[in-house]
Formats: C-alpha cells, structure tokens, sequence
C-alpha cells in the first residue's frame, strides 16, 4: 500500500515507532525504535543497533505491526507489515543513507542490519481523549503541560535520565 503524505509526516516528526514482533514460543514483542523512518511511499524502516529479539522474531516470522504516535496530539498510526532484515549490501547502504539525510549521525559500525518494512495496511489512531469534543489545540496544550510539568519536577529533584 502506498503511505499517505499525512502517516509520513508524523513518522518522520516523531522518529519513534514501537515495533511488535512475535516470538517463536507466540509471545509478543515489543521495543521502541527511534530511527523509525519513511524510506519510500510504501516502505519504514529502523536501524538494527541493539534489537537482537526483534531480529530473530523476524527471522522465524516476518511480520510486524509498528505503532507510531505523537504524544502531545495524541494521535499517530498503526502499520502492518512484511520485514526484512539487511545486514549489509544495497539496501543496508540506502538505509543508512536515509538515515544521513533525515539528520542522523549513525555511524556503520553501530547498525548491525538495517530493516526495511513493506506496509501492507495502515489504520489511524486516535485517543479516546478526543471522544468529548475536544480540539487538537486543546488536547496539545494540556499534554505539552503535563510533559513539561514532569521534566521540570524531575529537574528539580535532582532525577537524571538513564545514560
Ligand atoms: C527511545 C528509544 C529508542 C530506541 N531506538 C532504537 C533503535 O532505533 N534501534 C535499536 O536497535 N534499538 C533502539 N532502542 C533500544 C531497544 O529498544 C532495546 O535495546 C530493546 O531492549 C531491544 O529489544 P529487542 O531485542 O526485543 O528488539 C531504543 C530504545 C529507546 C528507549
């Protein structure tokens, strides 16, 4: 299927989709990619730089399902799809040229594969948030608040990111 030009630009703002795969035992996977990007009108793609579980899944079983939301809108995608996994060659070096020209600074040596996702359906997502009648700008003001709330008392008490 081809992606429309509103699922690419929220995959390409947000740079965060959260892949599921499913393990040869049935049970579900799921880990968040931040080099989640649109190769091309029918393709994702992230980078292979610390997945191993996500890779052997899709060694046994190919598909997939990566959700990709903007946390303030409150609103992304869900893509299904086929996945293959390039550890090198022509596709690897697209990838990795993607990758460059959205602003990344990834170096090869720590991509071990790139995997590329043909997306065979694609659903909207939407918070039941919304269900009152809200508007964007409202539901965006009140996100943007609780987030920066969060930060700032994280700030204050001395709480540091993991490195
Ligand atoms: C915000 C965020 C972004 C991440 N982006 C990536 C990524 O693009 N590629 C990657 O291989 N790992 C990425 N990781 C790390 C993996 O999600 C993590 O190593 C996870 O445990 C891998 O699980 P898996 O082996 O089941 O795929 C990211 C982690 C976080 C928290």
């Amino acid at each position: 299927m081809k992606l429309t030009a509103d699922m690419q630009r929220v995959v390409m703002e947000q740079r965060l989709g959260f892949v599921a795969t499913v393990t040869p035992d049935g049970e579900p996977n799921l880990s968040p990619k931040g080099t989640t990007i649109v190769l091309d009108d029918a393709h994702l793609m992230f980078a292979d730089i610390a997945s191993p579980g996500t890779v052997a899944n899709l060694a046994v079983n190919p598909h997939v399902e990566i959700n990709v939301v903007d946390p303030v809108v409150r609103k992304g995608y869900r893509f299904k799809g086929t996945a293959s996994v390039h550890p090198g060659g022509e596709m690897y070096d697209r990838g990795i040229d993607a990758l460059h020209a959205h602003g990344s600074s990834l170096t090869r040596d720590r991509v071990r594969a790139i995997v590329v996702v043909a997306v065979t359906s694609a659903d909207i997502l939407i918070s039941p948030a919304y269900d009152g009648g809200a508007s964007e700008a409202e539901i965006a003001a009140s996100w943007l608040q609780r987030i920066n709330e969060a930060h700032t008392s994280r700030t204050e008490t001395g709480e540091h990111r993991q490195t």
